[in-house]
């Protein structure tokens, strides 16, 4: 979607790639024929929207009613009519001329001293949308039924990336707190998980502590019962021969609170597990690097895209995870490293029937049963997550897809799981 100046929509549930449900046999699975359809061919299912000067449609998201499309391009905001993607109403969103002078001076060229919209969240009839602002980021909330009327403006800082080439995910709760993932500075060497707004106090995770997060990528975040969830890839710290990236799944509490002396305005409850995705063999092909996420909330499912690293051979698979799945993981023993130089060894959980604990004792009470100490030693699961069948749902060499959505259709005698991949 990045660099062009069209939003595709595809009508009817028309796939590329079919395939068959996941608890079908993997055989079948792999037998089935992933016919390629030209963009030509296509044609008469699809809708195009283009405007003057809009590049990079990062961000979409859709009204409550899912009647329309919200849309977060460079320097603009656009509704459309889920329909046939006419036009509602476009909002340019730019920087002001001394904030462009100012990124001009950090040497930043002309094309990153721009408006990036990068968070873009919808909470009742409002929407909440965020912009790199030349290095400077800002934060809007609008009337979502006329996004020229302007609520509040906020910074951005820790909640939308100064870069736009950093990754970032943001959430809103039905509570109003904001769960970012993103860069907290301008050079990008300090990523956090960030939560603000809401009536809950901030908190973040640890600063410039590799064993957290370790130049990672966000890609995704889920709202899940008790837990937010975050998908990203980093280097793996616990991979001591060479650089190697892993993707991860991490969750929090929604009502962490924070510690006291010890892990102060920080999460007590953050935690993160590896996730596999590789065609297995004597020695397995790792997929390690995860791209875009995709959740079927009524079947508790993750589909995730998983590519090579870009200095290795292109490469691309589908992985499948069951939410049930990722959470005993995180039931499970942790990896623990005593000192810098010791070997990273498991550790058994000390809470392994870990809960989040009720809101109702109201807030500033010890709302998690985890110690402090414990919370701040133990971050990374020593289990790893595995997908749900052995073999990758689709794989497919020479390629590098990085967006997707899935849906769910009724075959002729069973339901059928239609994955849209997408490059570029
Ligand atoms: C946006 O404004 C509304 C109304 O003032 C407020 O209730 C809501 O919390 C705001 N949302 C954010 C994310 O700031
Ligand atoms: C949208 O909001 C702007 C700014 O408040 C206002 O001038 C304009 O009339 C509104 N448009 C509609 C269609 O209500
Ligand atoms: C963000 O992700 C994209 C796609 O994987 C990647 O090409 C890009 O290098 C990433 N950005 C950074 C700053 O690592
Ligand atoms: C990942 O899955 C493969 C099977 O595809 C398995 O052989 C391998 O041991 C798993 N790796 C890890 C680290 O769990
Ligand atoms: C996910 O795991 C749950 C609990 O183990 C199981 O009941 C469910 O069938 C699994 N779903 C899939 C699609 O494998
Ligand atoms: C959330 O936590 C509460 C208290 O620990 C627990 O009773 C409840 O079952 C949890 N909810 C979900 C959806 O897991
Ligand atoms: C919180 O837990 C600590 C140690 O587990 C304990 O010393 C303290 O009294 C508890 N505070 C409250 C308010 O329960």
């Amino acid at each position: 979607m990045k660099g062009t100046c069209v939003i595709a929509w595809l009508f009817s549930s028309l796939g590329w790639w079919r395939l068959a449900q996941p608890e079908t046999d993997a055989s079948q699975c792999q037998t089935t024929e992933h016919p390629v359809i030209s963009y030509k061919e296509i044609g008469p299912w699809l809708r195009e929207f283009r405007a003057k000067n809009a590049v990079d449609f990062s961000r979409l998201t859709f009204d409550p009613g899912q009647k329309e499309l919200v849309v977060g391009a460079r320097n603009y905001l656009f509704r459309l009519q889920l329909e046939d993607l006419s036009l509602i109403q476009a909002v340019e969103w730019e920087c002001d001329e001394a904030t462009k002078k100012a990124c001009y001076s950090k040497g930043k060229s002309e094309e990153e001293c721009q408006n990036y919209i990068r968070v873009l969240l919808v909470g009742g009839d409002r929407l909440f949308t965020c912009g790199t602002n030349a290095f400077t980021p800002v934060c809007t909330n609008r009337t979502l039924n006329n996004l020229t009327e302007i609520h509040d403006q906020i910074s951005g800082m820790a909640r939308c990336p100064y870069s736009p080439q950093h990754n970032s995910t943001a959430l809103l709760t039905p509570g109003g707190e904001l769960y970012a993932a993103t860069a907290m500075d301008f050079p990008g060497r300090d990523p956090a998980i960030y939560r603000s707004l809401g009536i809950l106090p901030p908190l973040r995770t640890a600063q410039y502590n590799s064993k957290w997060l370790n130049e990672p990528n966000f890609v995704s975040s889920y709202d899940i019962g008790n837990f937010t969830y975050f998908f990203f890839r980093e280097n793996a710290v616990e991979h001591d021969c060479g650089k190697t990236v892993f993707s991860r799944a991490a969750r929090v509490c929604k009502n962490d609170i924070g510690g006291r002396f010890l892990l102060e305005d920080t999460w007590t409850t953050f935690m993160k597990a590896r996730l596999n995705c590789s065609r297995p063999g004597e020695v397995p092909f790792y997929y390690n690097e995860l791209q875009s996420t995709f959740f079927l909330p009524e079947l508790d499912l993750i589909y995730g895209i998983f590519t090579t690293n870009v200095n290795s051979i292109a490469a691309s698979a589908v992985c499948v995870f069951n939410l049930s799945a990722i959470s005993q993981v995180f039931n499970g023993p942790f990896k623990y490293q005593e000192n810098s130089r010791s070997a990273w060894l498991p550790y058994p959980n000390p809470n392994p029937n870990f809960q989040c604990g009720t809101m109702d004792q109201g807030l500033y009470m010890n709302l998690t049963e985890r110690s402090l100490q414990d919370a701040q030693r133990f971050i990374l699961m020593h289990e790893v997550v595995q997908p749900v069948s052995l073999v990758p749902a689709f794989m497919e060499d020479d390629s590098r897809f990085s967006h997707m959505a899935v849906d769910v259709v009724q075959g002729r005698d069973m339901l059928v799981h239609v994955i849209y991949l997408a490059t570029g």
